[in-house]
């Protein structure tokens, strides 16, 4: 038998999954036990010049000349983006197919809509590409660590992000810099929001944190913070203390049941095993209260890396068609999520800030943050200019409430001239 597949968009991904499957094409049909053709593919502008050796005239840019197309098995969305992902998407499987998708913010936002049409539908979807690129997390959580309660899953999983603290931690340089340097290298978008504003990150900890503890994350549950007030200063000072700053997901799951969701930059100590994640690596650690630690390691981004996951779910979903069943997995019963209100959420902070050097000061701070009930775990103070001095907190576990709370105190007092960061401290 031979599995049709068509391509909607050769992007980066789409470019390296046609790739993929034609360089291992051999390979892929010994493992699937059935051949696997790419027989139509739908781009925006079929004039745009493509450094991709395929039959030019698979191309089309009518999306009806797959979804309308009763010979095409599987469909691989890879535009991206909700508009028109969403309708693509439910058209084919209302149409019969199966859809392998690498989209995050299409999963983070209707995820549940389309797994519940492909469920109805008896058709598999599949989006292993969606989070991490290459890195396998979307099966290893869903069936491999399926027997565990997943106590806690933290993540650096925005390549870009983490290739501009990288640089920032290695040349000591600020972010604005290095972003504009990591755009001339094509590494960070000419509109960067996406990434440095944390907005990926969170659609990623949404797909993530819902198959962790089976049940629909909303984004608007997820707190979320990029890296642009993260100075050379605060990676500085972190150093000093043995830590790095990384721009990290969370979610995790207290002992009552309580979920937290956040997207944060935040300090982990130098052992850590995500300090070492650099560059445009990605990692995802997990612990699990049977498996305890594991943790996923590999390239988040990228045409071959994210063409893997792809064309390995493509792989699944036409050894399932071959044997003529839907592997589509049973969705778990709704049980909703207890979400934690954010300000009861507690973490330790770090917050520079440059105050008035005179007799006194210090006190006045501390007495803030007693009364707010923030306990200090140390103190670093640079050299002043005679008139300003420049110092890095570190607090105990608190709420944060409480440092919001001492951080209003601070905007009262003339002594304070400027908290330049807060930063919160993770992994210990
Ligand atoms: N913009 C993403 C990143 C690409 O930088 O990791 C993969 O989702």
């Amino acid at each position: 038998m031979q599995i049709n597949v068509g391509i909607l968009g050769l992007g980066t991904v789409g470019g390296g999954t046609l790739q993929l499957l034609q360089r291992n094409a051999k390979l892929i049909q010994r493992r699937t036990g059935c051949e696997i053709g790419v027989t139509a593919i739908v781009v925006k502008n079929l004039e745009k010049a493509r450094p991709l050796a395929f039959d030019a005239a698979l191309l089309s840019n009518d999306p009806d000349a797959i979804l309308n197309d009763p010979s095409i098995h599987i469909v691989a969305e890879l535009i991206g983006g909700v508009a028109p992902a969403r309708d693509y998407v439910l058209r084919a499987i209302a149409a019969g197919k199966s859809v392998v998708t690498a989209n995050k913010e299409l999963i983070a936002k209707h995820g549940a809509e389309i797994m519940a049409a492909a469920d109805q539908a008896g058709v598999d979807f599949r989006f292993e590409g969606s989070v991490g690129g290459g890195i396998p997390l979307i099966k290893p959580l869903r069936e491999s660590l399926a027997g565990n309660h997943v106590r806690q899953l933290m993540g650096i999983v925005n390549g870009t992000t983490n290739f501009i603290l990288t640089k920032m931690t290695r040349e000591g340089r600020d972010f604005e810099e290095v972003l504009a340097q990591a755009q001339a290298l094509g590494y960070a978008e000419a509109d960067p929001s996406a990434d440095v504003d944390g907005y990926d990150t969170m659609y990623k900890l949404a797909i993530l944190a819902g198959i962790a503890f089976g049940a629909p994350v909303s984004i608007q549950d997820i707190y979320r913070e990029g890296i642009r007030h993260v100075h050379a200063r605060d990676i500085e000072y972190a150093r000093e203390l043995g830590y790095v700053i990384k721009l990290v997901a969370l979610a995790r799951q207290d002992p009552d049941g309580e979920i937290e969701l956040r997207v944060h930059p935040a300090l982990l100590p130098t052992e850590h095993p995500l300090a070492n994640v650099n560059d445009v690596f990605n990692a995802v650690f997990i612990q699990g209260d049977a498996v305890g630690d594991v943790m996923f390691y590999g390239r988040g981004a990228g045409s071959d890396p994210t063409g893997s996951a792809v064309v390995g779910d493509i792989i699944e979903v036409a050894r399932n068609l071959c044997r003529g069943k839907s592997g589509q997995l049973a969705s778990e019963a709704a049980h909703p999520l207890r979400i934690k209100d954010f300000a009861d959420v507690e973490t330790r902070f770090c917050v520079r800030m440059q105050v008035a050097d005179r007799p006194g000061m210090m006190a006045q701070i501390a007495t803030v943050f007693g009364e707010k009930g923030v306990s200090i775990e140390s103190i670093v103070q640079k050299k002043s200019d005679g008139e300003t001095a420049e110092i890095f907190w570190m607090s105990h576990r608190t709420t944060q409430r409480a440092m919001a709370r001492s951080l209003n105190e601070f905007n009262r007092l003339d002594a304070v001239r400027d908290v330049a960061s807060v930063i919160r401290v993770e992994g210990e």
